[in-house]
Order: C-alpha cells, then structure tokens, then sequence
C-alpha cells in the first residue's frame, strides 16, 4: 500500500456508517436498545437465555433436563444433557408439515451456467433419506464416521445431512486437499466409508477427484466402502467390492424414500472437521448436536435476518466450517433457501458472482474479503451490469477486511445502503461471535463490532488482566456458548493446551485484538504460528515438515508475507542439503511437492533459499525475524541472542533478489 493510501485508509477507519431506520422495523434485532438488552439478559442467567433460544429454534423429541454443565478443568462442557433431537429432523422433516414442504431449501448453481438444481425441502427430504438408507445398507450405524471428499454439489449436502439422520459422524475434507492429506484425516478419524465424485469442476477445467481418493485408501483400513457421484464424466478406476457409484446406490431396488432418524442425544457427536493448528498435525475439531444446532441457527437468525421469503447465498465451500454452518446447518435449520455455488468468482468472467445474485435475486450475501479484493482489482464495470437490487444485507468472514475493500463492497455492491456484517469466528466456535446486529449496529470499516447476544468476549495480557481499550491483547471468550468444541478428536489433552490451558476458566482463541473506547472489537490476526491464507488456516509448521520431508532439504522456515488480494501469501525459507545447488528445477519442484502434500492451497508462493536461518544460540529459529524480512522492514528488534548476526543480512539480500 502506498502512504498515501494507507492514510486515507487510517481516515476511513474513524468514519462510522449507521443503520437505515427504515429497515428496524423488519428486523430480528431492531435497534442498539434491543441488542443491548438481548445481550445483557443473556449474559446475566445463560441457562435460561440458552434453554428458550434452543427451544425457540430446535425441535427436541425430549425436553433436556439441565442447560449448561461447566468444567474448565477437564475440560468439558454440556449443553441441554437429556434432550433428544436430531439433525436431519430439524433440518428436513419438520418443515414438510410447517408450510415449507414446496419451498426451496438448496438453489443449485454449477460451474456451467445452465448447471442448475432446485431442490424443495421434501425433494431434500426424499434424496436425504435415500441416501441414509445406502448408507445403512452399508453397516453405517450410529457412532460410525464417515468421510466426505465431494466438490460443492448437491450431494455433498445431502451425504451431511443422511449422516446426521443415522447419528453417523461426518469428516469433511475440501476437495482440494491432497491425497495425503485426505489419508491422514481419514486414519485420524477411522472413517467407515468415504464419498467422493470422480472430478471437481473448477474454472473451466475437470480436475480428476477420484485418484486421489485411490491414493488415499491405499493406507486407510478403516474404509470399507467408497462411493463416488458422477460428476465430470471422467474415466476413472473402480475398484471391485470396494467401489460403487452414488445413482447406482440410491437407484437400487431395495433403496426407499423411507428411513427414520435416530433419536440422538444433545451431546451425541455430528460431526468432526480437521483445522490446522500451531504444530504440524492438523486438528480433529469435534462438534456435537444439540448445541452445535441451537447455536447455527441463533446466528443464522440474528446475524444474517433471515426471513421466510429470503434467497440466501453464502460463497464458501461446504469443505470449510462457513459452509456447514452457513450453506447448511444453520439456513436449513431456519426453513430457509440456501444457494450452493459450485463454480468460481472468475470463470468464466468476474461477473459471475453478480449474474447469480441477479438470476435468483439474492437477498443476503456472504463472502470473504480476499474474493471482494480480487473483484475490485477487476473493476466496477462487472457489478454495474446487473440488477443487484434485491440485495439487504452483506457479510464477511475469514479475514479482517481492509477499509478499501469494504468502502468498495458497500458502494459498489451495496449500493451505499446495505449493511455490512464482518462476522469474526472460528472452526472451533461452530459459529459467528463478533459480528453486527445487520440493523441495528452502527458500523466501523475494519471492525467486527461488537460480541454477539450471550458472547462474552474479552481481551486479556497474557497474564489474564484485562487490556486497556486500544491496547492489544489476546482474545478470549470466557463464557460457554452453546456452539462451542467438545474437543480435539482423539486427542483430549491438546484440546486443553491449545484452548483451556492459556488463561483459566476461558476459551483462547489464538487471536490479537483490540477493543476501542465505544467497545468495538479489532481483530489484528493470530498469535500462533498459523497464517491466513484467502481466508484459509494454513499451519505454517504443516508446510514445514512436508518442505523436509523432501530428500534434499534439510531445514524450513514459513512464514506469511502480506498480499494484496489473498491477505498473507506463503514464503518458505529453505536451506537444502549440503553438495545440492539452489536452481529454478528443485524450487519448482518443491512447490509441486508441497501440492502433493498438502495441496494448492499449501502452495508456498516464494521460495527462498538459505544457508541458514536465524536462530538463538539454543537453536530456536527466530520467525519474528523471517516475517520482518518479507515484510519488507529492517527494524528487527532485539536480535542480541541471535546465534550468527550475519544470517539476516544474506537473508535480506535473497529476500530482494526474489521479488
Ligand atoms: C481464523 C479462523 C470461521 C470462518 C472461516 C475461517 C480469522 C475469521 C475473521 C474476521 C478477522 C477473522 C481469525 C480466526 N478470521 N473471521 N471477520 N476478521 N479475522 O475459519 O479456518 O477456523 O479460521 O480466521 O484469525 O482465528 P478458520
């Protein structure tokens, strides 16, 4: 950014946009008065403001007994123990008799435009059920996970929710992992079965899916049974006793529209979805049901307004907590229309997001600042064309969005009426916790604003004392809520360090933020080891063990380097083995081997070869150096332990031969 932008910028910030009164009246929550009560209530007798919103939102087929069960030592929380409930019920069967039955739950648009599939909540309804049957011919029983690899068709929405019809636990993997990847988050999770599709169609290209599938299962014992939907038409390999087609499955003879759903308990698993953390094995996040529901639908309602005559479309992939939340969960609960897109905001034009607000009339749209910077970069021209006024409400997630973007998205496509929702939150907390009231907050470009109703959120020191407003400081909620992670899959010790071990008696979120004096929330980025690549968690220490894993490299370092569009970007500090010579081939090659790995998305952008990297004389490498080097900035602090000063000046100059 320029100095001169990064002024404007600075003088944006203090610019404060307010609600259209106009629109209170409609609203769930009408004004800063309602909020403030809302909240103040809540956080005074949760039980009795968590107990009427589950029973507001959720059908239960038994009442639960006790609200909330508290322990921050073991750590473990329980919400609504003794009620019964499930999912797929609340998501499906209730609205058949509700007024909803012919009403669309999923508008389908695929990549090719004429790709599109509507599905009414008793066509979803049939196809859920199914589907559950396959799987339950399958010997998927309660319990049971399953695992789900699937490009953003219907499918995949509707293997989650036959999932949670039976009480069988879903690990979703984003298709655009890779195969090793996909390995090692299905033997974590001892899945039972894996759905997948034969290709991923992406921008114009078919992407074999089904292979790395293949390559997957080679070392995944657990899976008994693979089912893979047609998708791109592919030549794929089946393989015999293992291998079947999903229209072959639900097609079969024996295959009703009939399948009852368990009746589960609140604290009964739903599902687990991997996230990377500060040390190289990514996290088996394990949400359950009952107040994993309450809490998408409380945030679906409050956050995003939704109404019964709403078109509803949130961009993210199905593969990434938003989507189930946001795609999935938390609309369907509502009885509301939920749009899945599978294509890109690029291909074949960047118009393509605004052809489709325009073609089903969105009401509400949420995205991630990274895809509203890379649309601005493209120009005005591609919004202007269309009729997006049946627009009312804007969101945003992933990342802090820079006050350029969001002036852009509020006058560009917002029309300079809309609100703006920056909705901060996390895989772990299962839903939205900082976010404005769409209606009734004032809104500040760049802040999230303020906790939602019942979200205590604080900043701390890292000695727990509370930060002075504007000071930074570590986030943390310390309060339950019931959206909350039950605990890292398998691993209940890191659930405590990582979360509950930080600060007692509260949830750390791994964020640095500030609060400003009216208390709005300003989220600075993470704390940990972890980057934000277009709005997807990157553990910089996954990448670096999958860098050494390489035959000739000895030692790397990641780190994020600020980006204009995606936000940070991956630089990779690599000092190869003795007698290997730095060359474009073995940089290229890291990169694909890195792809392999991971996958695309893991992709260092830069790779810059070191002799060395800076570490103190106990051999810790010191990264506040290696970001201040990408960053561009010399002033690298105290570096008095550094083991040989020399190091970073050679880094310096690699670092500007690279760019
Ligand atoms: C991390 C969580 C849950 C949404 C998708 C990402 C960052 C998320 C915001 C926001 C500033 C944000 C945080 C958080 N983040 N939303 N509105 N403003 N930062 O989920 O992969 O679990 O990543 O994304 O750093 O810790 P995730």
């Amino acid at each position: 950014m320029s100095e001169e932008k990064k002024i404007e910028s600075l003088q944006k910030e203090g610019q404060i946009f307010h609600p259209d009164p106009a629109m209170q009246p409609r609203a769930w929550i009408k004004s800063m008065d309602d909020y403030r009560a809302v909240h103040e209530r809540a956080l005074n007798d949760p039980e009795s403001y968590w107990g009427e919103r589950a029973k507001e939102l959720i059908t239960w087929f038994s009442d639960f007994d006790t609200v909330l069960e508290t322990d921050y030592d073991t750590p473990q929380f329980k919400w609504f123990s003794g009620g019964r409930t499930n999912v797929s019920y609340n998501c499906l069967d209730r609205h058949l008799t509700n007024g909803r039955r012919n009403k669309a739950a999923i508008i389908w648009q695929g990549e090719p435009e004429a790709d599109v599939k509507v599905y009414t909540y008793q066509m979803l309804h049939t196809e859920v059920c199914r589907f559950a049957n396959v799987l339950k011919k399958k010997g998927v029983k309660r319990g049971d996970r399953v695992a789900l690899y699937m490009p953003m068709i219907p499918e995949l929405a509707i293997a989650m929710l036959a999932c949670t019809r039976l009480g069988a636990v879903h690990s979703i993997v984003f298709a655009g992992f890779s195969a090793i990847a996909l390995q090692s988050r299905i033997k974590d999770s001892e899945a039972k079965v894996l759905i997948t599709a034969d290709a991923v169609l992406r921008a114009g290209k078919t992407i074999p899916l089904k292979p790395n599938a293949d390559e997957a299962l080679k070392g995944c014992p657990s899976v008994e049974q693979c089912i893979v939907v047609r998708r791109g038409g592919n030549d794929i390999a089946m393989v015999e006793g293992r291998d079947s087609w999903w229209h072959d499955e639900v097609g079969a003879d024996d295959i009703t529209a009939h399948c009852p759903h368990e009746e589960m308990e609140a604290e009964d698993p739903l599902f687990i979805l991997y996230t990377s953390g500060s040390t190289g094995k990514p996290k088996g996040v394990l949400h359950t049901t009952g107040g994993y529901l309450t809490y998408a639908a409380h945030t679906t309602q409050y956050v995003f307004d939704v109404k019964d005559d709403d078109v509803y479309w949130c961009t993210a992939d199905v593969g990434w907590i938003t989507g189930h939340s946001y795609i999935v969960y938390g609309p369907l609960a509502l009885g509301a229309t939920s749009v899945m897109f599978e294509g890109v905001p690029s291909y074949p034009k960047p118009d393509r997001f605004w052809r489709v607000v325009d073609k089903f009339k969105v009401n509400i749209f949420y995205t991630a600042p990274t895809v509203i910077r890379a649309l601005m970069r493209e120009g005005d021209e591609w919004a202007r064309h269309y009729d997006l006024s049946s627009l009312r409400l804007l969101g945003s997630v992933g990342e802090p969005i820079n006050p350029e973007a969001w002036l852009w998205y509020h006058s560009i496509i917002g029309g300079g009426r809309l609100p703006i929702v920056d909705t901060w939150w996390q895989t772990e907390t299962g839903g939205i916790m900082i976010s404005a009231m769409p209606f009734a907050t004032p809104l500040k470009p760049g802040s999230a604003t303020l906790p939602l109703p019942g979200v205590s959120a604080r900043i701390v020191r890292r000695d727990g004392t509370p930060a002075e407003p504007n000071e930074g400081g570590h986030l943390v909620i310390d309060k339950p809520w019931p959206g909350m992670l039950r605990n890292v899959y398998g691993d209940p010790e890191r659930y405590k360090t990582t979360y509950f071990a930080g600060f007692p008696g509260a949830y750390e979120a791994g964020d640095g933020a500030r609060v400003d004096g009216d208390g709005y929330f300003w989220i600075m980025g993470r704390l940990d080891d972890v980057i934000n690549v277009s709005g997807h968690r990157m553990g910089t220490a996954e990448i670096e063990s999958a860098l050494v894993a390489h035959p000739d490299v000895t030692e790397a370092a990641v780190v994020g380097m600020p980006h204009e569009v995606k936000g940070e970007t991956i630089y990779a500090y690599v000092t190869l083995k003795a007698g290997i010579e730095p060359s474009d081939e073995i940089m290229k090659d890291l990169k694909v081997w890195v792809r392999k790995e991971i996958g695309p998305i893991a992709t260092p952008e830069f790779i810059q070869f070191a002799d060395g990297l800076p570490k103190t004389r106990s051999g810790k490498i010191m990264r506040r150096v290696l970001r201040k080097i990408v960053e561009g900035s010399s002033d690298f602090g105290d570096t008095s332990t550094l083991a040989d000063p020399g190091v970073v000046t050679d880094l310096v100059e690699g670092n500007r031969d690279l760019r």
